[in-house]
């Protein structure tokens, strides 16, 4: 060992040095671990005191129809957005917890639906427990809520798709050779489905609307609920964002079908966009006609997206 240089009691008084700040970084370093296990044990626990005490009411797996109580998920969600402060968060559910009042409540939607939460009793430091950990640890994300998000952005990009590929078909054709020729080009069957389509990411796509030009995309009644509420949140000034539904025939996502000016030749008034002499050509093929009348940024009709099992 290359001593030479450093006098020897210079170098032991080095090595005493560096030991000890050695020995106090480890110390620190060991009890940082031993905080973040103890920490870890404490959330470990409470996490199977929430399971055996609270999860058949709160539980994130149950479907939509069989849940008592929101799941922690929201409840989560809810007190953050209201009380970012630890503090705040930790009085406020506390104190509803301890003795649970409609008026105390944060989520009144969720007391008119469920009702009011029952009474409990805790053991002694279990609440303080259950609120910090609620707080500090995220909470699963109800499960078939997390199926639904994933099958809606399939079905979304599915309709973007047709929807570009049926957009720059009537483009061209109205550019090419005008309305009259472009006619068919409306119609979805007539556009073979690109790959990114038929990926196997659905088993089936289609329109609807509520005043359809053909017969057979007469949406149904429950499809017409479903539109009427797109209608309203378009309306308000929202951007209808699409839904999903299980049936009995499948699972199926729906999306919204909105006007541009490009569609009003077609689909607006007659004899203000939509030509009168064009109108009588197109009726003779579609007798049948409910949809014209339209303006822009107005709900159209929906695409209507089957969903294939791998969703
Ligand atoms: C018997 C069913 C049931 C059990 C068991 C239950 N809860 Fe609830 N809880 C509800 C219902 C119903 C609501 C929604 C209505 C409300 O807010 O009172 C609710 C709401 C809550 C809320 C939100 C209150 C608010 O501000 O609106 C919290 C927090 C909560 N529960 C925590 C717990 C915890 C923690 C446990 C277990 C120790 C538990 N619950 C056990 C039924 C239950
Ligand atoms: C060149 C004329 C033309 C233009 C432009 C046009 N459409 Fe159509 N549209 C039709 C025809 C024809 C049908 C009937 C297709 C069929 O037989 O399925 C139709 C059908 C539809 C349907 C299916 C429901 C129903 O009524 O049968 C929707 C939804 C639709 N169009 C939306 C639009 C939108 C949105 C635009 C603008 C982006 C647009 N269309 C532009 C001619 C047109």
């Amino acid at each position: 060992m290359p001593i030479n240089p450093i006098p020897m009691k210079k170098y032991l008084s080095l090595l005493g040095l560096l030991s000890l700040s050695l020995m106090l970084s480890c110390n620190q370093q060991a009890s940082e671990k031993q905080e973040a296990k103890k920490e870890a044990l404490k959330f470990a626990k409470t996490k199977g005191y929430l399971k055996n005490n609270c999860l058949s009411c709160h539980s994130e797996t149950a479907g939509e129809g069989e849940r008592l109580a929101p799941p922690f998920f929201a409840i989560r969600k809810h007190y953050l957005k209201r009380y970012p402060n630890e503090e705040a968060f930790t009085k406020a559910m506390k104190s509803f917890l301890l003795n649970p009042q409609k008026d105390h409540a944060l989520m009144q939607g969720a007391v008119d639906k469920f009702g009011l939460m029952p009474p409990l009793n805790y053991p002694e430091g279990q609440l303080e427990d259950i609120v910090e950990y609620l707080y500090e640890v995220e909470q699963p994300k109800p499960q078939h809520k997390v199926a639904s998000d994933k099958s809606l952005a399939k079905a979304k990009k599915m309709a973007l798709a047709t929807k570009k590929v049926l957009g720059k078909n009537l483009m061209t054709a109205l550019q090419d050779s005008g309305k009259y020729h472009a006619l068919s080009f409306c119609n979805v069957r007539a556009i073979p489905l690109t790959d990114s389509m038929s990926q196997n990411l659905a088993h089936s796509i289609k329109r609807v609307s509520d005043k359809a030009r053909n017969p057979n995309n007469r949406a149904s009644q429950f499809e017409r609920d479903i539109l009427a509420q797109f209608r309203t949140q378009l309306e308000n000034g929202e951007e209808p964002e699409g839904q999903i539904a299980k049936l009995a025939s499948g699972d199926y996502a729906y999306y919204p079908i909105i006007t541009n000016a490009m569609c009003l030749q077609c689909h607006g008034e007659i004899g203000k966009d939509l030509d009168s002499d064009f109108y009588k050509e197109l009726k003779k093929l579609y007798p049948q006609d409910e949809a014209i009348g339209y303006q822009t940024n107005q709900l159209r009709g929906m695409w209507v997206v089957e969903l294939s099992e791998s969703n």
